[in-house]
C-alpha cells in the first residue's frame, strides 16, 4: 500500500474557549484552557493516518516539554517520526480562541521555521504515495519535497494555509491543490466579499490553475466542497451538523483526501470520504485529538 508523507508543522495548541471573541484592545472571560496536539501538519498526518494510510511525519519540534508531547503523541498514533526531529529551541505554538461556532488562531513557528530544504531531499518516496504540505513550514522547503516527489511518481498535494501568496513554481510543481474560500482568494489576488457559491468557486478554481492536469479542490465549510479538473467538476454537499469547534476540520479533510487517495480511490470518492470526516472532526474540541477514524468515516476500517 502506497503511503501518505506530511511536510509541515508540529504545533502545541493552546486553546481558550468562551462565549465570544474578544476585540481588538478588549479583554474577555474564558470558560476553559486546553493544551493539545495542532500544527496543520500534524493535524493532517493524524487524519490521514486514522483514515487507514501508513503515514509519515516530516517536520522538526522544538527540545523543550512541547517537543517531547508533541512527538509521544504522534508516535501513539502510529505514525512514523524518523523525519520529525527535535532542534534546539521552542516547538511551535499555537494561540487559539474559540467562540460562537468558530475560531481565532495566532501561530508562532519556533522549531518549524527550521525545516530546511537540505532536510527534504532524501525521504523515502515511492510511486503512488501522497506528499502533502501546507504553508506553516517555509516554501522552499515543500517545493524541494515536492521535486523529490515528482521524480519518484508520487502525488503533490498543497494546502497553502494559513492563506499567503505562493512562488509559481510550486504552484507548477503541485498536482492537487487544496484551497478554502480565503486561500482561494488570496492566491488569485481578489477580495474575498460573501461566501462563494459552489459555481463561483469552480470558475475561480479553473482561473487559479497552474497547469492543465491540476486539481484544484475548494472546500465550502457546510456547504461542502467543489473540484475541477480537465474540463469537469465534481461537487459534494455539506453535513449540517452542531459545531462544537472548527478548529482542524481542513486539516481533516486534507489528510483523509490523501489517505483514500493513497490506498487507490478515484477523486470522488476520496472527496466524499473527507468531507464526512470534516463534518466529524468539527463536533469534537481540540485538532489533533478530533480526528475520526476510517471506521466512522466511510464504515469500514
Ligand atoms: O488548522 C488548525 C491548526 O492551525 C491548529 O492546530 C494550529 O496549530 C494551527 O497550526
Amino acid at each position: 500500500m502506497s503511503k501518505v508523507v506530511v511536510v509541515g508543522s508540529i504545533n502545541m495548541d493552546l486553546v481558550a474557549v468562551g462565549d465570544r471573541h474578544p476585540r481588538p484592545g478588549e479583554t474577555v472571560m474564558g470558560r476553559e484552557l486546553h493544551l493539545l496536539p495542532g500544527g496543520k501538519g500534524a493535524n493532517q498526518a493524524v487524519a490521514a493516518r486514522r483514515g487507514g494510510a501508513p503515514t509519515h511525519m516530516v517536520g522538526r519540534v522544538g527540545d523543550d516539554v512541547f517537543g517531547v508531547e508533541l512527538r509521544e503523541f504522534l508516535d501513539r498514533e502510529g505514525i512514523d517520526l524518523q523525519e520529525a526531529k527535535a532542534v534546539a529551541g521552542s516547538s511551535g505554538t499555537a494561540l487559539i480562541t474559540v467562540a460562537a461556532e468558530n475560531n481565532t488562531i495566532v501561530v508562532v513557528a519556533g522549531a518549524n521555521d527550521a525545516l530546511g530544504p537540505g532536510d527534504v531531499e532524501e525521504l523515502p518516496l515511492g510511486a503512488g504515495d501522497i506528499v502533502l504540505s501546507q504553508f506553516e513550514v517555509r516554501q522552499p522547503t515543500i517545493a524541494a519535497a515536492f521535486r523529490l516527489a515528482r521524480d519518484c511518481g508520487a502525488t503533490t498535494v498543497l494546502n497553502p494555509a494559513p492563506a499567503d501568496t505562493c512562488d509559481p513554481g510550486l504552484l507548477e510543481l503541485t498536482d492537487i491543490l487544496l484551497v478554502n474560500e480565503i486561500e482561494l482568494c488570496t492566491l488569485l489576488g481578489r477580495p474575498l466579499s460573501d461566501e462563494l457559491t459552489p459555481g463561483v468557486a469552480a470558475a475561480l478554481a479553473r482561473d487559479l490553475r497552474a497547469h492543465p492536469d491540476q486539481i484544484v479542490v475548494v472546500t465550502l465549510g457546510s456547504a461542502g466542497a467543489v473540484a475541477v479538473y480537465g474540463d469537469e467538476a465534481i461537487n459534494v454537499e455539506g453535513y449540517r451538523v452542531a459545531v462544537v469547534d472548527t478548529t482542524g476540520a481542513g486539516d481533516c479533510f486534507a489528510g483523509n483526501l490523501a489517505a483514500e487517495l493513497s490506498r487507490g480511490a478515484g477523486l470522488e470518492q476520496a472527496l466524499h470520504a473527507a468531507n464526512k470526516a470534516a463534518s466529524l472532526c468539527v463536533q469534537k474540541l481540540g485538532a489533533g485529538v478530533s480526528m475520526p477514524n476510517r471506521r466512522a468515516t466511510v464504515g469500514v476500517a
